[in-house]
């Protein structure tokens, strides 16, 4: 049974029931993990709620639109909201406990006027297309861990900047929670699912997959010999370069330990980073490429 919480008052009573109930001997403290999510939930977010329920004695799920995160002309307005399917959903996957508040109960104050700020790193490649974006996300990650007071929480690695920031805000504020990053799951064809993949039409649906097919093309090229940074970066914008109708944004191999773009010379463990827009649609996607700089 899958409970619903739409105030933070419920969610704290809710909370202290689950934990109550699953409270085992006393060397086995039950464990809360959290899965955060703005709704329209798919296969990615029940890969996550599945991870979540192996580890956990109880899952809580979190729905909540967050209007910080989006500036003015993006997709707040449109982004596809399908609670009563959400909920099926987190029934199928035993969820114990949905967190659906508006942003009323988030924001009682309005807008926060204090927030999170991501640093450096919010400022550089999605930060860079969308100004303010990772402020928003680590603000209201950060009120989320509050609120739901978890031991773990699960995140994916298709969005891997704010995954790489959220650990890093965890670390650098103390916030007392495990973060555990979770593999992109994909359709048959490759394309990475995302909420978003919805807007796509049939055509731009199989022009996107060029994306994915950028990624596995760049992953091949790395494990020839005497591949460089260079190379691997010159075969996928290639791949990409053969769609006409997909505008990148940026293609970039940056160091997976500090998101720094890598120099001619990195060698071992890179993330390959794609975000384009196909028609009005702007998707991304990522991959870890091993570069062994064997000749
Ligand atoms: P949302 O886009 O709904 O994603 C919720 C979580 O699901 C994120 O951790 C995201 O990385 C993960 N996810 C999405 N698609 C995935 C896929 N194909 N495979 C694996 N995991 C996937 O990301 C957000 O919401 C928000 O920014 C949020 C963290 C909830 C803060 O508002």
């Amino acid at each position: 049974m899958t409970a619903v919480a739409r105030t933070r008052a419920e969610l704290a009573a809710l909370r202290d029931q689950l934990v109550e109930a699953r409270d085992g001997p006393p060397q086995q403290p039950p464990m809360v993990a959290v899965v955060m999510t703005m709704g329209a939930l798919h296969a990615g977010h029940a890969e996550l709620i599945r991870r979540a329920r192996a580890r956990a004695s109880a899952v809580v799920v979190t729905e909540f639109l967050n209007p910080l995160q989006f500036a003015p002309g993006e997709d707040l307005d449109k982004y596809p909201r399908r609670f009563d399917a959400d909920l099926a959903l987190c029934r199928a996957e035993g969820v114990d406990l949905m967190f659906a508040p508006d942003p009323a109960q988030v924001y009682p104050t309005g807008e926060p006027v204090v927030r999170v700020s991501a640093g450096p790193v919010g400022d550089i490649l999605e930060g860079r297309s969308r100004p303010g974006h990772f402020d928003g996300v680590l603000t209201v990650v950060a009120k989320l861990l509050h609120l739901t007071a978890p031991d773990l929480a699960f995140f994916g690695r298709k969005d891997a900047q704010q995954l790489w920031l959220i650990e890093r805000m965890v670390r650098d504020l103390d916030f007392d929670v495990e973060v555990i990053g979770v593999p992109t799951v994909r359709d048959a064809d490759g394309l990475a699912l995302s909420s978003r993949n919805s807007y796509l039409s049939d055509d731009d649906r199989r022009t996107a997959l060029v994306l994915s097919r950028a990624l596995r093309r760049a992953q091949a090229v790395a494990e020839t010999s005497g591949a460089t940074p260079q190379l691997v970066l010159q075969a996928a914008r290639a791949e990409v370069a053969r769609e006409p109708a997909v505008l990148p944004d940026y293609l970039e191999l940056v160091d997976p330990r500090d998101f720094e773009v890598v120099g001619p010379g990195h060698r071992g463990e890179a993330l390959l980073l794609v975000a384009a827009r196909v028609g009005s649609t702007r998707l991304i996607d990522n991959t870890v490429i091993h570069l062994s700089g064997l000749e």
